[in-house]
């Protein structure tokens, strides 16, 4: 078993670079089984989703190299399985992203319930309902979702919620049906305008993306010959953000789109953070005293749920007594009880956390719950007096790339041990 050892109550300072969004490359991975041909995909993040989903595409008949630690080739030419593997499937929420893609190239799919990060119910109820309304025929047999398509017919989608998931499977889809697709109430995340810019660039016709309104005009064939490079991560950026301003560090996050962190950056402001905006970086210096604020998750532009679980540290150590309420996700407070062994007070009253600010954590063992509840523990470790040991690392080499490494430049005192 593998736990990371750290001893906190380090300021983090220095510069760290911003690897490429996990949330982007893990669509972009799949959508590229639809191009008849080769592309190249740089700045993909390190991380044990992309090697899921490279190992996947394998098993579909695509070949898959990583010409560098963050490039990869993939030459779908010879793609010809439809039937994803359950083994690796079950590992991974993204895996929905299959249905999309293989129902593009073959109008046929059947995958796996996916598997992923567990807090509470994530329904795929909005990805069916589009592609029936594209005319696919969609059967659930054994935990298996079966779709098959004669062909696939130009619709009007409004989505009952802005679902990311849903957004970019139905885009896949449509980017090869007959006539055009218009997807309303679209989740408008900064991975959505990244995915439709590289179906763009493979031939397809996507334009709206970053809006609530998405129309797809469908193209026959996505041809290959292209280089695309990933975003940067949002989530990461905006966690380094946070274990600066916790630790009350000064950190130079870097290779960042600061038009994608306003939400964060508004929120640090006002808790009395200081933050400075740069062309492609974002510095941030924790104060002595941090202030209270109420917080409230929502879809983009708005304060992501991906940092909930970190910004709860946050508050944890603000002066005074903050809320922090979760609208995307029904259950996201499993990492309550985890930062509580830390000496953290706080109450869940259904979908908010009140949290009573204290003037320090104290170190004690705990568990990554899953990949930003993993990165919340880290964030409290490092912050806190004393040692603590993390478990369950598993759940933060999903998502986070030479995460210890990076911390370590920053000045912590992280290790990883094997027992
Ligand atoms: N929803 C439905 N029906 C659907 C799809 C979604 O009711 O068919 C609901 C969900 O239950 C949730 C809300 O809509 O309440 C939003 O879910 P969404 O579909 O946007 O989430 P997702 O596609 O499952 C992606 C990210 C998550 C991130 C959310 C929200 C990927 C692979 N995952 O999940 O990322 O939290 O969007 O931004 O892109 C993470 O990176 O740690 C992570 C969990």
């Amino acid at each position: 078993m593998e736990k990371l050892v750290i001893k906190g109550n380090k300021p983090l300072t220095g510069e760290v670079n911003i690897s490429g969004a996990k949330n982007a490359a893990v669509a972009v991975i799949p959508a590229a089984l639809m191009v008849h041909g080769v592309v190249k995909i740089e700045n993909v993040p390190n991380i044990s989703d992309v090697k899921l989903l490279a190992d996947l595409l394998r098993l579909l008949g695509a070949k898959v190299d990583f010409e560098d630690k963050n490039t990869l080739i993939i030459d779908s030419t010879e793609v010809d399985k439809y039937i994803a593997s359950y083994d690796i499937v079950k590992e991974m929420r993204a895996s929905y992203y299959l249905l999309g893609a293989l129902l593009a190239r073959f109008k046929r799919a059947e995958v796996p319930f996916p598997g992923g990060c567990n807090f509470g119910y994530r329904p795929i109820d909005q990805h069916v309902k589009g592609f029936e309304a594209m005319g696919a025929k969609v059967k659930i047999e054994h935990g298996v979702i079966k779709i098959e398509a004669e062909n696939l017919k130009g619709c009007q989608i409004f989505l009952d919620v802005e679902s990311v998931g849903a957004t970019i499977n139905l885009m896949l889809a449509a980017t090869v049906a007959d006539g055009i697709t218009t997807i309303e109430n679209a989740a408008k995340e900064p991975h959505v305008v990244d995915v439709a810019n590289f179906l763009n660039a493979v031939g397809a016709n996507v334009k709206g993306a970053g809006t609530d309104v998405i129309k797809i005009r469908g193209t026959s064939i996505l041809k290959g010959g292209i280089t695309h490079a990933i975003i940067p991560d949002q989530i990461e950026a905006g966690t380094f953000m946070i274990a600066a301003a916790a630790t009350r560090g000064d950190v130079l996050v870097k290779n960042v789109i600061p038009k994608h962190m306003e939400s964060l950056t508004a929120k640090l402001l006002e808790m009395n953070i200081n933050v400075e905006e740069n062309e492609d970086s974002i510095r941030v210096r924790g104060v002595e005293r941090i202030s209270k604020a109420n917080i409230k998750t929502l879809p983009y532009p708005g304060f992501p749920t991906d940092l909930h679980p970190q910004t709860t540290v946050l508050l944890c150590l603000a002066d005074g007594t903050s809320t922090i309420t979760e609208s995307v996700f029904d259950s996201r407070f499993g990492y309550v009880d985890e930062l509580k062994r830390m000496g953290a007070l706080i109450k869940v009253e259904g979908r908010m956390a009140v949290v009573e600010g204290i003037p320090s954590l104290t170190g004690a063992p705990v568990k990554a719950l899953d990949l930003r509840a993993g990165a919340a523990v880290v964030i409290a470790a490092l912050a806190a007096k004393g040692t603590s040991e993390i478990y369950n690392l598993k759940y933060i080499d999903r998502g986070y790339e030479d995460f210890e490494d990076k911390l370590r430049s920053l000045g912590a005192d992280v290790v990883r041990v094997i027992e």
